[in-house]
Parts: structure tokens; sequence; C-alpha cells
């Protein structure tokens, strides 16, 4: 059924796990998640960022996963991944997502709390969740390249926290959107400092490309959710195309499609096994 994410991230704080989150494009994408966590008996947030809803609106990623997480025994919930202004974040608020990331890490800490806060009084009446961001995790998107002034800061997180009374924070400790040139060192001690002031659940981004032991890691200190994106794109990208490369005369979108959703759903259950969310549904 489709719920929203604060009693599934709690139950992962209390139980030294996390739950992935995963970034779907289209249909079959969502199809392949949502199989992925019924087999595996594990709760499962699908999300959007603001290019996927430019691509294909919200009402039709509503759709899908309402559609699926109807049919599912698993919580499944619909997040904004980045909303990227207040405008947005109540739009998918109104469309029935049912958790709300604002972020405002670009901006000025004083901004960031006054738009985070903003967001979450728009949220708090219809009790849902909303995650933000501190300090910055770069990527191919904005040109950002992590470096120590960008990661969080414990006591400002503190603050952060305190201030915009959010239910998730997301933290940089040196991921990064996309695939990386080199496996990243991550500032894993300053996860546990973080950890150690911040009572709520944290977020970790740009998973695609980190090992499962890295993933792990970060979960053993405090990470609650991990979001994976580019591997979930590649994975059902290398399914279409190994389709199509053997067979060049299909046409039939159910074919290729097909494969690509079989790929992603391998991928995610692997990430599900990582993440040590199985079973707990
Ligand atoms: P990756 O593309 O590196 O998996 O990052 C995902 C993410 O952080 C989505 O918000
Ligand atoms: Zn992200
Ligand atoms: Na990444």
């Amino acid at each position: 059924s489709l719920v929203t994410s604060e009693k599934i991230l709690m139950d992962a704080q209390r139980g030294n796990y996390a739950i992935g989150a995963f970034n779907a494009e289209n249909m079959e994408m969502v199809q392949g998640i949502i199989e992925a966590a019924e087999e595996l008996k594990s709760p499962v947030i699908i999300q959007t960022t603001p290019g996927t809803i430019k691509y294909g609106g919200l009402r039709y990623y509503y759709s899908n996963v309402y559609a699926g997480a109807s049919a599912a025994s698993v919580p499944v919930v619909l997040h904004l991944d980045h909303g990227s202004s207040f405008e947005l974040a109540s739009g998918a608020y109104r469309e029935g997502y049912t958790s709300i990331m604002i972020d405002g890490s670009k901006l000025p800490f004083e901004e960031n709390i006054a738009l985070t806060r903003k967001v979450a009084e728009m949220c708090n009446p219809g009790n849902i969740p909303v995650e933000a961001e501190l300090g910055r995790v770069g990527g191919k998107e904005d040109d950002l390249v992590s470096n120590d002034d960008i990661y969080t800061d414990p006591e400002k997180a503190a603050e952060f926290v305190k201030k915009t009374s959010i239910s998730s924070l997301a933290v940089a400790i040196g991921t990064a959107h996309g695939f990386y040139a080199k496996t990243p060192v991550l500032d894993v001690n300053r996860l546990t400092e973080i950890r150690k002031v911040v009572d709520i659940p944290l977020v970790l981004h740009g998973a695609s490309g980190l090992t499962d032991e890295q993933v792990m890691e970060c979960i053993k200190r405090g990470i609650c959710k991990v979001n994976f994106a580019t591997e979930l794109r590649d994975a059902f990208s290398k399914g279409v195309k190994k389709v199509i490369g053997e067979n060049p005369d299909v046409f039939d979108p159910k074919v290729y499609c097909k494969e690509g959703k079989e790929c992603v759903k391998e991928l995610v259950k692997h990430k599900m096994l990582v993440c040590g969310s199985v079973n707990t549904a």
C-alpha cells in the first residue's frame, strides 16, 4: 500500500538498517522496483527528480506508483527527490506524493532554513514527512565537485534540524551523483559525529558507484535511507540494449522494456540485501 515515509524510516533507524530509495523514470522501472520489494518483503521508496517530473508530469508518476502500491502487500512510498522550489513541493504534495524533499542546499544557511521551514509547515497538516539537505552532494548535474568546505558540519546540522522541524536530513560526506571516476573516500567519521547530535533519520545521496561495503558502513553509522538513481537507469538501458542488440528487428516495446524491467528488479533486490531491509515489511 501507499504510505508515508515516517514509520518505515523510524523502524529502520531503530533496527539499524536502511530503506532503499530508487529513482524511477517510467512504468517499467516502477514495476521492477515494486516487484523486488514484494519478493523480498521489503518496504520501498520510489522517487522522482524535477527532471523526471518535467519529462512525465507528477500525475503520470503518481498514477503508476499508486497502481503498483495499491496492489502490493509491502509499504511503498512516493517521494519527491531534490524538490527545487516551494511550488514543486506543494504541487507534489497536492498530487498525493507521500514524502517530500526540499533541496535548499545551494542556498546560504539561513535561506535554506527559511525555505525548508516553509515546506515543512506546508506538509505538516497532512502528516507528510520532509527531507532536506545541508552541505552539498556534488555531481554532473550542477558541475559541483565535493570538497571539504561543502561537507555537512555536525553543529550546523543540529541547528538546522532544530530550526526546520524536518523528518530526515540528507548529509554530504563525500558522495556524488552519477558514477565515479574512481571509488570515492567517504568521511564516515563525520557521519558518526552528525549522528551524535542529530536524532532524525539521515539520508545518503549518490549511492550509485559506491561499494556494498561502503553503503553498509554508512548504515552502521546511522544512515536510514540510501538513494540509488544512476545504476537503475544504467540497468534498464543495458537490458533494452541487449535485446535490441541481439534482435535488431524487434519493434514491440513490450519485448525490450520487459528485459529492462527485469534488470532493474535484480539490481534493486541486491540493493535491498545491502540495505538490510529484506523481510522487514
Ligand atoms: P546516484 O545517481 O549516484 O545513485 O544518486 C542518487 C541520488 O542521490 C538521488 O537523489
Ligand atoms: Zn540525490
Ligand atoms: Na553516485
